[in-house]
């Protein structure tokens, strides 16, 4: 579906974003052609082919909220990893933390006191008390939907439509356009039919969700707070409440899922606006640069799972891994990582100027847009705000969906690339670090001004 009409120009515009595009990074083609002898796409994960322009731009060295590329271009960075440079690239005290460390070992399948502190600073900022680390957030959710499982004895799991929790097999489906549970389009390799084991609806509809709930054939309900990857959707007064006395009544473990939404605050919505999850869900940006997820869950749910398998008890000789984990998660790197990114970097001190640039950002995107008559908005969340084609605040995932243009996405973000802004790539969003500094923000807005005068001016 597209939102903007005049395709005619919007070819011409994007044309000549291409050609300028080939003409300054002949560097990085040279690169994506030698890597792409061995590397499908010339990149080491697929996903990475997917940004606009003729290659990607492949990266020399980055600090703070820039990079350098391989043609020697300096780039404002609003994407910072989709998440996992939310803290900025290279911040001091984390990589003099993980220096220390990688230098006198960091993998042994043995503790070091970087974990105890890790944890004791995350139940602090989230309220929950037990803690467990892994590589990732995706690695994270798979192992919290087991424990709701192993808990509750239920099988099935609720997501949101269009939500996004990693690489989970269960929360990779969607609605399909009669309302029936089908697999993602393109899903690879789906172990079984995904309506035998999840249950989506759509976001903000309390009376679908109670419904499934009312069942009781649904192990844990799995939520971002906000909806961050369909673009920001952001949830109606009394959802979160009401999400949570449905989990209540029924006996579903509820888990909140922050990976995006610490963008909200130091201890993500669930601090911010009181909520009461029995699980937090966390990763990308805690490790400082390596990586880490993390999930934190009430002592009852731990103590649940822990006397359904004899744990602590005399059984003590079957401690097992469970099937949960891996060789590497918690390991002492990350946990340095964790640490110091948490006490030193991503500090509570930090939010109040990352979110005043991202009102920077919003309202400078949204003086464009009014000026430019473009039928368009800004929604903010914390440090993260993202653009979207349509004139109000998107509802629910299927109306973000509706609004997406692709061929218009890609367009402005070449526009912005070309003019030494990255983007995040597959939406309209922009992140700000501790060291992004108004200057970065400005240098967004007069190119933006500039892409969207030629579309609409
Ligand atoms: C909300 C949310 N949870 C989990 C993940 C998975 O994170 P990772 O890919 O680092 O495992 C993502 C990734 O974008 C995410 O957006």
């Amino acid at each position: 579906m597209s939102v903007y009409g005049d395709r005619a120009r919007l070819t011409t515009l994007w044309d000549a974003e291409r050609e300028l595009f080939r003409a300054t990074h002949p560097a990085s083609g040279e690169l994506w052609s030698r890597a792409s002898a061995h590397l499908p796409g010339g990149v080491p994960m697929l996903w990475m082919s997917k940004w606009p322009g003729d290659w990607p731009v492949y990266v020399e060295e980055a600090s703070g909220a820039h990079f350098r590329c391989a043609d020697g271009i300096d780039y404002v960075d609003l994407c910072l990893g989709d998440t996992g440079a939310m803290v900025g690239h290279a911040p001091e005290a984390a990589v003099r933390a993980l220096t220390a460390r990688l230098t006198a070992g960091s993998t042994f399948m043995l503790p070091t006191e970087d974990a105890a502190i890790a944890a004791e600073t995350l139940s602090e900022r989230f309220g929950l008390p037990e803690w467990q680390f892994t590589l990732s957030a995706t690695d994270a959710n798979r192992h919290v939907l087991r424990y709701a499982r192993q808990a509750t004895g239920r099988r099935k799991v609720l997501v949101i439509d269009y939500c996004y929790h990693g690489t989970v097999d269960e929360a990779y489906a969607t609605l399909d356009g009669d309302g029936r549970v089908v697999s993602r389009r393109r899903n690879i390799g789906p172990p079984v039919p995904l309506d035998e084991t999840t249950v989506v609806v759509e976001f903000d509809d309390l009376p679908g969700l109670e419904a499934a709930l009312a069942t009781r054939e649904v192990a844990a309900v799995l939520i971002e707070p906000a909806m961050t990857n369909i673009g920001i959707v952001l949830p109606s007064p009394g959802w979160h409440d009401a999400v949570r006395a449905a989990c209540d009544r029924t006996g579903t473990v509820l888990v909140i899922d922050e990976t995006h939404t610490l963008s909200a605050g130091p201890g993500g919505m669930t601090a911010r606006d009181g909520l009461r999850p029995d699980v937090v869900v966390v990763g990308k940006t805690i490790g400082g640069g390596v990586p880490a997820g993390a999930w934190g869950m009430t002592r009852e749910l731990a103590d649940r799972v822990r006397a359904s398998l004899d744990w602590d008890g005399e059984g003590r000789e079957d401690l097992d891994v469970g099937g949960v984990g891996g060789t590497l998660a918690g390991n002492a790197l990350s946990m340095a990582g964790i640490r110091a990114t948490l006490s030193e970097v991503l500090t509570p001190e930090v939010y109040p100027g990352m979110i005043a640039r991202a009102t920077e950002w919003t309202q400078g995107v949204q003086a464009a847009i009014d000026r430019l008559g473009a039928p368009w908005q800004v929604t903010q969340l914390g440090c993260r705000a993202e653009y979207s084609f349509r004139p109000t605040p998107p509802r629910n995932g299927q109306e973000a969906a509706d609004a997406d243009d692709f061929a218009l996405q890609q367009y402005l973000h070449l526009h912005a690339l070309n003019r030494g802004i990255l983007m995040t790539p597959f939406h309209n969003m922009a992140l700000m670090s501790p060291a992004t500094t108004s200057a970065d923000v400005e240098r967004h807005t007069e190119a933006f001004h500039d892409a969207v005068e030629a579309l609409y001016g």
